[in-house]
């Protein structure tokens, strides 16, 4: 298995640049995930590794060579894709087995290397199937299988899960992640959807109109997003975003939005002295709120919207300064839509940004 590194990376189609100057590098043997919305440059990024695409700038290195020029065949790349591209008259086995005929490794060798990868990924008995007779999540361990038996330098899967229903998926995601481990393998994985980074990645690359946004562990992307992007996209239900003034009021420092305001932490004040100018963005994720039903000091007055049971929690939509937060409650409170309420920040857990360029503000 393999480094890969990339510096400077540029792609651009005709006038448009798909991906800008993207620089990151993927250690040996870890799992890392290209995660952004549709669009934003995840699929044209792993085209690159693979010598399906060419760059337009920059270099890729894999095991330290650089491999913009060498031909996709010399890449000693494996990719696995959304839709399997599996041969629909060939049994498991010879598809399997079709990567290495097609190297002329011999005959022997090569049925012990298929026999390996079913083994591994528990189809042995499924190896003289055609792709028709499979479930889809089969489909897709013959499609790693057939990965896997090249013995590559480098895993490439472009959301090779988004074609199984929701509950394959998240079986498939355990798979996956399992494998990963058994193996060792350097592993670069594409998904539109931030669960599944922040589940079986060791580091998430979130990428948004062709940028890279932030590169690091899910924890980290989780509790200290890089910028208000990043703070929307990784979290579900999203983070609740508030835009604010910050105000000096008889030596206390407040953050004041649409008919409220929120006395900071020294801490948070501190932080939010850093902005460029007095407007910042307050970011509080569903989990750091308290609902009160009652008038309580420091809190900001809201009106509940709607009430959504899901079993384990249920989520308040809360109307406060113009948007609608969401905050989760244990399902046995009782709250009505229309119900006065004010809410509780807990600030230890409260994200500043700054509302100009939109990027976190450190912790004074
Ligand atoms: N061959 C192409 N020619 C022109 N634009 C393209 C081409 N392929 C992709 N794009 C554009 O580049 C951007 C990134 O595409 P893609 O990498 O497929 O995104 P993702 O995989 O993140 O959904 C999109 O705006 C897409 O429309
Ligand atoms: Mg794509």
């Amino acid at each position: 298995m393999a480094q890969v590194e990339f510096q400077e990376v540029v792609k651009r189609y005709g006038s448009f640049e798909a991906v800008k100057s993207v620089s990151f590098t993927v250690e040996d043997g870890e799992f890392v995930a290209l995660v952004g919305p549709s669009g934003c440059g995840k699929t044209t990024t792993l085209n690159l590794i693979a010598g399906l695409l060419d760059l337009t700038g920059g270099a890729i290195r894999v095991g330290g060579r650089q491999i913009n020029d060498l031909d996709p065949k010399d890449r000693d790349i494996a990719m696995v894709f959304q839709n399997y591209a599996l041969y629909p008259n060939k049994t498991v086995r010879q598809n399997l087995g079709f990567p290495l005929r097609m190297r002329k490794v011999p005959k022997r060798e090569l049925e012990e290397k298929v026999n390996d990868a079913a083994r591994l990924l528990d189809i042995t008995h499924l190896l003289d199937r055609r792709p028709r007779e499979l479930s889809g999540g089969q489909q897709q361990r013959v499609a790693l299988g057939r990965a896997l038996v090249r013995d590559p330098q480098v895993f490439l899967m472009d959301e090779p899960l988004s074609n199984l229903d929701a509950k394959l998926r998240v079986q498939m995601r355990a798979e996956l992640k399992r494998f990963h481990q058994d193996l060792n393998a350097t592993v670069i994985y594409v998904t539109h959807d931030q669960l599944e980074a922040m589940t079986m990645a060791d580091k998430m690359a979130v990428m948004s109109g062709g940028v890279l946004q932030q590169y690091d562990t899910p924890e980290r992307v989780f509790e200290e997003p890089a910028n208000v992007f990043v703070a929307g996209f990784v979290g579900s239900p999203a983070m609740n975003l508030l835009p604010a003034r910050v105000v000096e009021n008889g030596g206390a420092v407040q953050a004041a939005g649409e008919g409220w305001e929120l006395a900071l932490s020294p801490r948070n004040a501190a932080s939010a002295r850093r902005a460029s100018g007095d407007a910042v963005i307050l970011g509080a994720r569903h989990s750091s709120l308290i609902l009160h039903e009652e008038a309580a000091p420091g809190c900001i007055a809201a009106k509940i919207y709607t009430v959504e049971p899901t079993g384990d929690l249920t989520y308040a939509h809360v109307e406060v300064g113009g948007k609608t937060f969401v905050i989760s409650l244990d399902p046995q409170r009782r709250i009505r839509a229309d119900q006065p309420v004010w809410i509780e920040f807990d600030q230890d857990r409260l994200h500043l940004f700054d509302a100009v360029t939109e990027q976190r503000l450190p912790p004074g």
